[in-house]
């Protein structure tokens, strides 16, 4: 057996946690051969809920599960992790702004990416799945200088699944035949899922179904919005979903993407594609043993072009934002 691996979540007594913590003691994050030890982040009011949590995950009697320990300092809990999965956030209440909800989520994600940067491993990798999780990164990465910037990335990976399901669904085969599906941007309403660098059984995915605007009028405000759909149907938001996007994020990072396929990550521009450099703004990425390249070459076209550029400015503008509160 492997020595275990320290794997972080925060907010680890909430919805998605409660699917998460599970789905990576059975070994679906590592792999069968690798134990975990899993350091459990939570505000002082939830630990009550979180000691419930790890009574569950004793209950399971998880063959991997090497250690939990829990507790609402981030320099103790994050010390020597190898993985980072931030998933507590301050949720929007009413009457809350867009810029109450960065400034509150600003805090957590300062103090949080100072503890990475002084007690994670070497090796860590950050992946940020509360939101704004775009923003929250980029907030993470700015206050842990020692991290190599490339170790940060948020969570693109839910609207990346449901354009794939959505897409599957539209032309009636099965979502293994989709491949090359990408997620730019910000994972929020102005995303850019994009059918036209996609497959569906090696065919161009727009091609195949041969109908602009369905992909315009139909496909991509689902998949941007499905997020909201969901709150609405379910009185709050997606979860199971959510982990699972989870899981396959820090996954395929972790133990590589699909041969000849890629992912989409929310990860530090590097410029590629006219992206502003330092945004963590999602990309097509291939992914293996913890690194990650965007994928290079794809022609963008005017469509594409527009989409781009206007969830860009979004993230633009929230950076602009979070720099006028001195968070980054
Ligand atoms: P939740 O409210 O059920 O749980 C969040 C947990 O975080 C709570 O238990 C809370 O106590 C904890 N928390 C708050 N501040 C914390 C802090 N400073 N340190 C540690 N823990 C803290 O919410 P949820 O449904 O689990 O969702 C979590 C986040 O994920 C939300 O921001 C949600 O919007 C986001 N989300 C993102 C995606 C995505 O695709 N990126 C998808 C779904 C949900
Ligand atoms: C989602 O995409 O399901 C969530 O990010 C929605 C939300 O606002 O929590």
């Amino acid at each position: 057996m492997n020595t275990p691996v320290k794997v972080a979540v925060t907010g680890a007594a909430g919805q998605i946690g409660y699917s998460l913590l599970f789905r990576i003691a059975s070994g679906e994050l590592l792999g069968p051969d690798t134990p975990v030890e899993l350091r459990l982040l939570e505000i002082t009011p939830a630990l009550g809920a979180l000691e419930g949590v790890v009574m569950e995950l004793d209950d399971c009697a998880f063959p991997l599960l090497a250690g939990v320990e829990t507790g609402d300092d981030a320099d103790v809990v994050f010390d020597g992790v190898n993985v980072a999965l931030l998933v507590g956030a301050r949720p929007r209440t009413k009457g809350m702004e867009r810029g109450d909800l960065l400034e509150a989520n600003g805090a957590i994600f300062t103090a949080q990416g100072k503890a990475l940067n002084s007690h994670a491993a070497d090796d860590v990798r950050i992946t940020v799945t509360g939101n704004p999780a775009n923003t929250n990164a980029l907030i993470a990465m700015s206050n842990a200088p020692d991290i190599p910037t490339e170790r940060f990335s948020a969570l693109t990976r839910l609207d990346h699944n449901r354009a794939i399901a959505q897409l599957a669904a539209k032309v009636g085969a099965p979502v293994t035949d989709v491949s090359h599906m990408t997620i730019w941007g910000n994972h929020s309403a102005t995303q850019y899922p994009d059918l036209f660098h996609a497959q569906v059984g090696g065919r161009n995915a727009a091609e195949a179904v041969g109908d602009q605007q369905w992909i315009e009028d139909t496909f991509i405000p689902t998949v941007a919005k499905r997020g909201a759909a969901i709150i609405e149907a379910r009185g709050s938001s997606s979860a199971a979903s959510a982990a699972s996007a989870t899981i396959d994020h820090a996954r395929d990072w972790l133990r590589g993407s699909p041969e000849g396929d890629w992912v989409s990550m929310a990860v530090r521009s590097d410029g590629s594609y006219g992206v502003e450099e330092g945004l963590i703004s999602s990309f097509p990425v291939t992914t293996r043993d913890g690194s990650y390249e965007i994928v290079q070459g794809l022609d963008i076209d005017d469509f594409s072009r527009g989409r781009i550029d206007a969830t860009v400015a979004e993230l633009s503008e929230e950076k602009a934002a979070v720099t006028q509160l001195g968070l980054v």
